[in-house]
């Protein structure tokens, strides 16, 4: 286990120490493994996948093969349950889309009070066009899901149940299994954003017993622009994809096409084979570093932060690797922009939570985020600029 933070930061060539980086619940800096890799596939000469008979797109091919194999193990599966897609958004879209021919007028869909809005319009979307409704899993006054509530609002008009697994404002974790196991009950689907999880949370698709799982590179210290939809297998066999075109037909004739079998199904168009190699390299060096670092640094955060007048710090319990928090007659923006002058990135607004953040502040929040090369420094950093400009806009 890495656990030297000058020795792990060292990996991540886009730090810099007069840069205190805490905006890794929007993007992470990238790790040197998944520049490596990506370079050495580019510079060794590329070719498309599914396509070529020649040994160089036969090369590719296994690449592309292999980096679906290391991004399904990641969450203990198999590449025959694992669809590459450009992100997160697009992977919760082509869910919706494959399953609202399951949908009758007055069906339910339950989605919780912390989604962001990835997971929120796409249901909204199908719903309205299929008579359906949508339902909010409720939170409770500490910030947490009221899972009691959660539980007693599924019954057999709920037909899916689309929900984060740690929210990209709060860091609040969702207990996925527990729903997962009434949303069975009641023969409901069970689609789960695992954007933010999959860089904070251990994930075994099995213990958690959903159908449905997405995550994306760019927060787990990977390139942008490719995630990965892990599906069961009844799902892959019967959603019909929303994407269709070259690579993903099986027969075309002059009037119909029959689509492939399996994953493919899914990839339509070229697909962003060194994208999918840098994932995989990513993934690969990510389980080094969990250890507690993480949660005593968001501790010693709190208690900074805490220390500040007229702030308000959201602390859920359970929370991992977020804190939100406003400034009283302060806006989020300002204050965003004025750290963001003094090296210090954060993010300010709704984080596309927009039900969510109205609930906790009408002008949106403050939020840092942490990732496994964040340390004390980038905490002083953030919490002694802002006693600054605290001091300077109450003066
Ligand atoms: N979903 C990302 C965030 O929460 C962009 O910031």
């Amino acid at each position: 286990m890495m656990n030297d933070i000058e020795n792990i930061r060292a990996q991540f060539p886009g730090l810099r120490r007069d840069v205190a980086y805490l905006d890794n619940a929007a993007t992470t800096q990238v790790h040197q493994s998944a520049i490596d890799a990506m370079n050495t596939y580019i510079a060794g000469g590329r070719s498309n996948v599914g396509r070529g008979l020649y040994p160089m797109a036969e090369k590719t091919m296994k690449e592309y093969d292999d980096a679906r194999s290391t991004v399904a193990n990641f969450v203990g599966t198999d590449a025959g349950r694992c669809v590459f897609t450009k992100s997160v958004t697009e992977g919760l879209n082509t869910i919706a889309f494959g399953l609202r021919d399951r949908l009758q007028p007055g069906d339910e869909i339950l989605v919780s009070a912390f989604e962001h809005h990835a997971n929120l319009l796409p249901w909204r979307r199908i719903a309205k066009e299929r008579g359906a409704i949508v339902k909010t899993m409720p939170m409770l006054a500490d910030f947490s899901l009221n899972t009691e509530r959660t539980i007693s609002m599924m019954n057999d008009r709920t037909k899916i149940v689309a929900v984060t697994m740690m929210s990209n404002v709060l860091g609040t974790v969702l207990p996925i299994a527990e729903l997962t196991d009434r949303a069975h009950q009641v023969d409901a689907i069970v689609i789960v954003d695992a954007a933010q999880a999959a860089a904070h949370l251990p994930i075994d698709i099995n213990d958690l017993g959903v159908d449905a799982l997405v995550f994306g590179s760019h927060k787990c210290y990977g390139p942008a622009g490719i995630a990965a939809m892990i599906l069961s297998l009844d799902l892959i066999d019967s959603m019909d994809p929303m994407i269709v075109g070259g690579g993903m037909a099986d027969r075309v004739t002059a009037d119909g096409a029959t689509w492939r079998e399996g994953v493919e199904k899914f990839e339509g168009g070229s697909p962003n084979v060194e994208g999918a190699i840098g994932f995989a390299a990513s993934l690969t060096t990510l389980p080094l570093f969990k250890g507690e670092s993480e949660g005593v640094l968001r501790s010693r955060l709190i208690t900074d932060l805490q220390s500040l007048p007229g702030i308000t710090v959201f602390d859920p319990p359970g929370a991992v690797g977020i804190v939100s928090f406003t400034i009283d007659g302060m806006h989020p923006h300002d204050v965003a922009d004025m750290l963001g002058a003094h090296g210090v990135c954060v993010r300010a607004g709704n984080h596309c939570a927009a039900p969510l953040v109205e609930k906790l502040s009408a002008t949106g929040t403050l939020r840092a985020s942490l990732a496994v090369y964040n340390d004390e420094r980038d905490v002083e950093a953030l919490v002694s600029n802002l006693k600054e400009i605290v001091k300077k806009a109450r003066a």
